[in-house]
Parts: C-alpha cells; sequence; structure tokens
C-alpha cells in the first residue's frame, strides 16, 4: 500500500497539522505514537493496558525490573548503556522496551512511546513472526524475531480493498462499544477529534498474527541468560502441553464484546486464584487425621511459569474450638522445615550453589507444578481437639533471596499473596 498516491496526501497534510494536541508529531514514524493518542478513541482498551504489566514493562517502570536492569546493564535514562556481560545493545529493551530497541536507544525517557514498555504501537506493529530460533544455538528475541510494520496490524482490519470501491461516506466510522461516532484515523489519514489533531494511524489486517500465538511467542517462549541457562520458557512449556488453546483464550477474553486488554498474570490476584484447583481432605487414621491437599494446574504451561523467581509454598494449620492453632505444618517459611510444600526452581551456579539469574551455570530442582499437573500433598495431624483443618497457598513474585537482596523494593511486591484457601470441618466422634 505504499502507492504515493495514498501516501502523499497524507504526508503533506501531516506537515500541516504538524505538532497534534496529545503531543504525538503527526509526521512520526508509527512505532513512536504514545498509547495516548490511542486513548482518545480506544478508553476502555487504554484503562485495561494502562493497569497491565505491558504498560509497566520499561526499567521506567517496573521497579523489579528497573532493580536488575539497573545492576546488568545501568542507567534507563542514558544513551549508549550496553550489557555488562557482552558490551553489546541490551537485549532486555527487545523485549521491555520495544520501541526503544527498534530505535536503538537506551534513553527511555526521549519518548513516552520508549518509557510506555509494551504499547499499543509495540503490539500492533508486529507483522510476521519469524520464531525465535535463529540457528546456531542463537535466539532472536522480542521484536528481533519478527518483521515490523509501520501500520498497525488489527486482528480484522478495515476492508480497504472494499472501500476503493464503495464513494462517499466513511463506512467505518462507528466507534465500536461506546456508539459514539468517531473519525477514523485508519484510513491513513490525520482526523480531527474533540478538538484534538489525530495523526493518519494506516492499518491492516492481519489475522495470522493478531489471532494467533504468534503474537505473544517473540517475548514470551523463551529467554537465556549470557551463560546459556533458560531463564523462562513459557513458550516451550505450553508446547509439552500440546493444548490448542491459545494464549489469547485465557489471557484476553472477550469482556463487554471488547478484547480484554488487561492481560494479568502473576501480578494479578484474580488470575492466581483461577489458575489452580485447590481441595482439602480429612480423614481420621487412629489418634491422627490423614490431611491430603491436592493441587492442580489448570494452565498448559508450569504454574507458576514465568520469570524463574516465581513461586509457592502451602501452609496447612489445625484449629480447635476456641479457634487456636494447635498445629502447622510449618513454622515460618516451609523450604526450612516442610520442603515439598514450596514449589520453585533452583538456578545454580558450577557447584550447585542457588544464584541470581544472571549468574546461574545451570538449572537446579525444579518443583513448579507442571502443565496440568495435579499433586497431592499429604500431613498425619494429631487430632486431639482438632475442630477444624485448614490449607493456604501463597504466591511470591520473588524468591525470599531476592526480596531480601531488594531493599529499595516496595513492600507489596515483596509479601505473599494468598492464592487459594481450602478449609474442613472435622466431625466429633
Ligand atoms: C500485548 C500485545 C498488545 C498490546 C500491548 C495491545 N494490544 Fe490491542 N490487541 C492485541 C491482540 C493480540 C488483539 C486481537 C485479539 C483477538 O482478536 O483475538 C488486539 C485487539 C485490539 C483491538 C480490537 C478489539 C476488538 O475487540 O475487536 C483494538 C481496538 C486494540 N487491540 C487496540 C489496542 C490499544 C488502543 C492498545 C493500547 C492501549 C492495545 N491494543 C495494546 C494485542 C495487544
Ligand atoms: C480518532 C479515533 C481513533 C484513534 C485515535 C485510534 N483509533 Fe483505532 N479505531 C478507530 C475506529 C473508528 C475503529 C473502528 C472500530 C469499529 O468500527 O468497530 C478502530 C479500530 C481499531 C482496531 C481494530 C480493527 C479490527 O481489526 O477490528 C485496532 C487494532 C485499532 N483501532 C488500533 C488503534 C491503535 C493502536 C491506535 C493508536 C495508535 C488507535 N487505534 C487510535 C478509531 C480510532
Ligand atoms: C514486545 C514483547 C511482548 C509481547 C509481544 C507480548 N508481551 Fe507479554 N509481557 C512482555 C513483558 C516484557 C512483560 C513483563 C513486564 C514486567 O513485568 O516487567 C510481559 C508481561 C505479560 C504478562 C503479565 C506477567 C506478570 O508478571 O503479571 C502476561 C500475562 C503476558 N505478558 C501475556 C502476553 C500475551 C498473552 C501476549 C500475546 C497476546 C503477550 N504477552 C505479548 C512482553 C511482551
Ligand atoms: C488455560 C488458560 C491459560 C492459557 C491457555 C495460557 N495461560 Fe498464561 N496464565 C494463566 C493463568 C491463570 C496464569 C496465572 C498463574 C501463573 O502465573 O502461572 C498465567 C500466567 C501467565 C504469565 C505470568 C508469568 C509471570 O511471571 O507472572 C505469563 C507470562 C503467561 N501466563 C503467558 C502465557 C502465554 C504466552 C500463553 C500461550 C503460550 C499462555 N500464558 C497460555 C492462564 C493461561
Ligand atoms: C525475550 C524477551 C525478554 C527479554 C530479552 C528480557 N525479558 Fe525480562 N521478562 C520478559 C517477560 C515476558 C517477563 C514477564 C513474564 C514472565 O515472567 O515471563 C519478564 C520479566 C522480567 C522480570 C520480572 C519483572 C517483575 O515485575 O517481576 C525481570 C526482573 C526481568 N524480566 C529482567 C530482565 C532483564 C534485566 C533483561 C535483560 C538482561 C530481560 N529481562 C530481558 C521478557 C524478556
Amino acid at each position: 500500500m505504499k502507492s504515493p498516491l495514498r501516501f502523499f496526501p497524507s504526508t503533506a497534510l501531516a506537515l500541516l497539522v504538524g505538532l497534534s494536541a496529545t503531543g504525538a508529531l503527526a509526521g512520526d514514524p508509527i512505532h513512536q505514537v504514545p498509547s495516548e493518542v490511542c486513548q482518545n478513541c480506544h478508553q476502555e482498551i487504554y484503562k485495561q493496558w494502562s493497569g497491565s504489566m505491558h504498560a509497566h514493562a520499561s526499567a521506567m517502570k517496573d521497579p523489579i525490573h528497573a532493580a536488575f536492569y539497573q545492576s546488568e546493564v545501568g542507567s534507563p535514562t542514558e544513551e549508549g548503556q550496553v550489557a555488562k556481560a557482552n558490551k553489546q545493545y541490551p537485549v532486555c529493551l527487545a523485549c521491555h522496551a520495544p520501541n526503544a530497541a527498534r530505535d536503538k536507544t537506551t534513553k527511555l525517557d526521549a519518548k513516552p512511546a520508549y518509557a510506555e514498555g509494551v504499547n499499543c504501537v509495540a503490539c500492533h506493529t508486529l507483522a510476521k513472526y519469524k520464531g525465535i530460533d535463529a540457528g546456531g544455538g542463537k535466539l532472536r528475541l522480542g521484536i528481533n524475531a519478527y518483521e515490523l510494520a509501520d501500520k498497525i496490524q488489527a486482528p480484522t482490519g478495515l476492508n480497504l480493498g472494499l472501500q476503493k470501491l464503495t464513494a462517499g461516506d466513511d463506512p467505518f466510522g462507528g466507534a465500536g462499544a461506546s456508539g459514539q461516532q468517531k473519525p477514523n484515523p485508519h484510513l491513513g489519514e490525520p482526523v480531527e477529534f474533540e478538538g484534538k489533531k489525530i495523526p493518519g494511524l494506516p492499518m491492516e489486517g492481519n489475522p495470522s498474527l493478531m489471532r494467533s500465538n504468534d503474537a505473544c511467542m517473540g517475548c514470551h517462549d523463551k529467554r537465556n541468560n549470557p551463560h546459556g541457562v533458560a531463564l523462562c520458557g513459557t513458550g516451550d512449556e505450553y508446547a509439552q502441553s500440546r493444548t490448542q488453546v491459545t494464549c489469547i483464550a485465557c489471557h484476553m477474553p472477550l469482556s463487554g464484546g471488547l478484547t480484554d486488554h488487561t492481560l494479568g498474570g502473576g501480578h494479578d490476584q484474580g488470575m492466581l486464584e483461577r489458575s489452580v484447583l485447590f481441595d482439602l481432605k480429612a480423614q481420621p487414621k487412629g489418634d491422627k487425621l490423614a490431611v491430603d491437599v491436592s493441587m492442580t494446574n489448570q494452565q498448559p504451561h508450569i504454574l507458576p511459569t514465568g520469570a524463574p523467581f516465581r513461586n509457592m509454598y502451602l501452609k496447612v494449620m489445625a484449629y480447635n474450638g476456641k479457634g487456636e492453632v494447635v498445629w502447622q505444618s510449618t513454622k515460618g517459611h516451609p523450604s526450612e522445615d516442610d520442603p515439598q510444600a514450596y514449589m520453585f526452581l533452583t538456578l545454580v551456579d558450577d557447584e550447585g550453589k542457588p544464584v541470581p539469574p544472571p549468574q546461574a551455570k545451570k538449572a537446579g530442582a525444579d518443583t513448579r507444578l507442571k502443565p496440568h499437573e495435579t499433586r497431592v500433598l499429604s500431613y498425619e495431624i494429631p487430632a486431639k481437639d482438632v475442630v477444624l483443618v485448614r490449607g493456604e497457598l501463597y504466591y511470591n513474585l520473588l524468591w525470599p533471596s531476592l526480596a531480601k537482596k531488594f531493599t529499595q523494593l516496595p513492600d507489596e511486591l515483596k509479601q505473599p499473596v494468598l492464592m487459594a484457601e481450602a478449609e474442613k470441618e472435622i466431625a466429633k466422634p
């Protein structure tokens, strides 16, 4: 669609319009268009996105990522930063600040579209997935795994072919969910909306990418540290589960007729609550209670998936009639006194000692729940006085060692999150 006839008028107009009221230069390349521009019309989607980790993916916005970025790279507001491990342009940005990576800059405060991380145009300009395997054991990660477009990529797109055949009215002026008439910048020409000048945002339909896992895998398939150790592998886990259910089906459900852009994961209490089928059974066994706690991972990926330091642990408590705890499976963290109840991945050095992700030489034990795995943990509890047994499953974004190390992080990111609970009342004999 690069015919001069289609392009000339919009470029010329863009020059006349100049800086729009939203701060986006009308002549800016599409990957520099901030999400604020899209917000004018796609208000609901903008709201969902702005609370998501995608909107907080850059080192300007995510304190956990920023802590690692600063130690592995350097300042997110200075030009010319390189990764300490290989002295090259930091690969982090190809996933965490893709629009900056497209411009090969490390000064993330130079444009809102850089600091915004995975913003609207970061996903909506991915055109074709080449795969992350570059051959010879090398990975091309994030946007390097894609052919990139200078037009908005859309799940259906506008039927511009048909539009050329129909004369007159803008056939796509419908405003979608809100019902309010909106001008359509996706025909490629700048438009005016509520007194604001909006640059032309040409669009094309690309269902093969936008409706499939290809829209996610460049950034979510897997990633290695400089020693070749896999740090995360949601894509590999998913492939092993052999499911046909797409990432989008769970992570971008329809809500009010629109694709939900909240994209929750480990930072989202609701997603965590529905990720596991959690149940507890208690049977008398002599003067004991035999308690079985079962956990079923409902996902076609590991629970918890993603960053290697995500982890879960289980606590079981028995109460007497006064509501006092008379027995518990662990006094503090179960890694000390009930190791089966701690579900995590360890990364280790050559001596097998646990180390943070950048230093790992190999993966150690992995006790997280495999895709669709059901795991039952059993306890024998002295039955005397017990009227209620309760199980609690907790999720943590960070290993305890990292939570301790990063003193600068806000407490809420270090607190365990209660993701599931189950109780059983014990009948009096
Ligand atoms: C993580 C990648 C990603 C980000 C970030 C993202 N989108 Fe999307 N968007 C998608 C995908 C994938 C679909 C298509 C889902 C489908 O149709 O199954 C989509 C669909 C849409 C649709 C069509 C909705 C519908 O229900 O028909 C609109 C409009 C849209 N996005 C706008 C935006 C805006 C505006 C932003 C920023 C505020 C944004 N998107 C950010 C991936 C993304
Ligand atoms: C001035 C209003 C306006 C702005 C600003 C705007 N859009 Fe749209 N967009 C529309 C309209 C109108 C439609 C058609 C909706 C309909 O008829 O359902 C649309 C549809 C879409 C679709 C869905 C097409 C499909 O396949 O169903 C996507 C994706 C999209 N816009 C992305 C964006 C992104 C990304 C931005 C910011 C870079 C943006 N839009 C900015 C008005 C706007
Ligand atoms: C351009 C790279 C990129 C693309 C494409 C992308 N993501 Fe992400 N995604 C990220 C990054 C980076 C984060 C982590 C942000 C952080 O925590 O700093 C993230 C976070 C997430 C999270 C939340 C994790 C948490 O900690 O809560 C989910 C869920 C997710 N993405 C799903 C998807 C799905 C589904 C798709 C495809 C529709 C997708 N992503 C496409 C880069 C991407
Ligand atoms: C059956 C629904 C389902 C499907 C299919 C699914 N997920 Fe998830 N995903 C979840 C739930 C629930 C969670 C929260 C529990 C967890 O963190 O593992 C989650 C968590 C995540 C996270 C958060 C990791 C973190 O660090 O916080 C990412 C990233 C993610 N999924 C990506 C994907 C990708 C990519 C696909 C497709 C290859 C996919 N998911 C398929 C339901 C699903
Ligand atoms: C291939 C894409 C990709 C690359 C390259 C990448 N990351 Fe990530 N990173 C992700 C995704 C996706 C997530 C969130 C979902 C998950 O946990 O899988 C994430 C999550 C994180 C988290 C956890 C953030 C949180 O809020 O808990 C940290 C820390 C992190 N990355 C640091 C880095 C650093 C530092 C680099 C560069 C040395 C880097 N990442 C390179 C994709 C990437």
